[in-house]
């Protein structure tokens, strides 16, 4: 694995890579992602806040130190999709947490999925949840689950996720 990478390549299922438009790529998250628009694709999503680059690099390391190594291996999984001219124009995570219960199972948490809002409506969503679907089965989760507005309801049914449960939250 490339030390630049966030996780291994090997996990990125080479048939989403092959639905994608004409020239777009999928691959794990780069040290060198910070100069080609991360951060842009994320604000679609929400406030991102002033990050410089050594900022950006500090967090990459925290995240890459935390095992995201392949199989059975816990960890981040932020994974991008570039067009033609290498920018990045959507991006999703996939955090995978380790448990005591259901015999030391694996929960995957999808996270931070934007699309550009120039690249909406190109199925790239859905192919970004179906990249960290796969990811989710190949490093052994049981279910992944996600939090989301209402108003994505449909995106997430779309890429067959169905209603369970209720998200509450306490911020600090
Ligand atoms: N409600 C209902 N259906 C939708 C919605 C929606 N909000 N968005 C897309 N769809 C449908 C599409 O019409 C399409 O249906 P089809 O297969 O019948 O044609 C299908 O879902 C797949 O759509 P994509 O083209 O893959 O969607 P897109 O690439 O535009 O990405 C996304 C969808 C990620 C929600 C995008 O609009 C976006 O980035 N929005 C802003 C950021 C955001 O809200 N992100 C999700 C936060 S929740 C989280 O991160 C866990």
């Amino acid at each position: 694995m490339s030390s630049e990478s966030l996780f291994s390549p090997d996990l990125i299922s080479s048939e989403v890579a092959a639905a994608l438009p004409e020239g777009y790529t999928i691959r794990p998250l780069q040290k060198s992602d910070y100069h080609a628009g991360f951060l842009d694709v994320l604000a679609v999503l929400t406030t991102v806040g002033d990050v410089s680059e050594q900022d950006f690099n500090e967090r990459f390391q925290e995240m890459q130190a935390s095992g995201a190594l392949g199989k059975g291996a816990g960890g981040y999984h932020t994974l991008v999709i570039l067009n033609g001219e290498n920018k990045i124009v959507g991006t999703g995570a996939l955090i995978v947490e380790k448990k005591f219960i259901h015999s030391l199972g694996q929960v995957g948490h999808i996270e931070d999925i934007a699309v550009a809002k120039d690249q909406q409506g190109k199925k790239l969503g859905l192919r970004i949840i179906q990249a960290l679907d796969h990811v989710a089965e190949k490093v052994g989760c049981y279910k992944t689950i996600l939090d989301c507005s209402e108003a994505n309801e449909g995106f997430y049914v779309k890429c067959g996720f169905k209603r369970a449960g209720l998200e509450m939250a306490h911020y600090y």
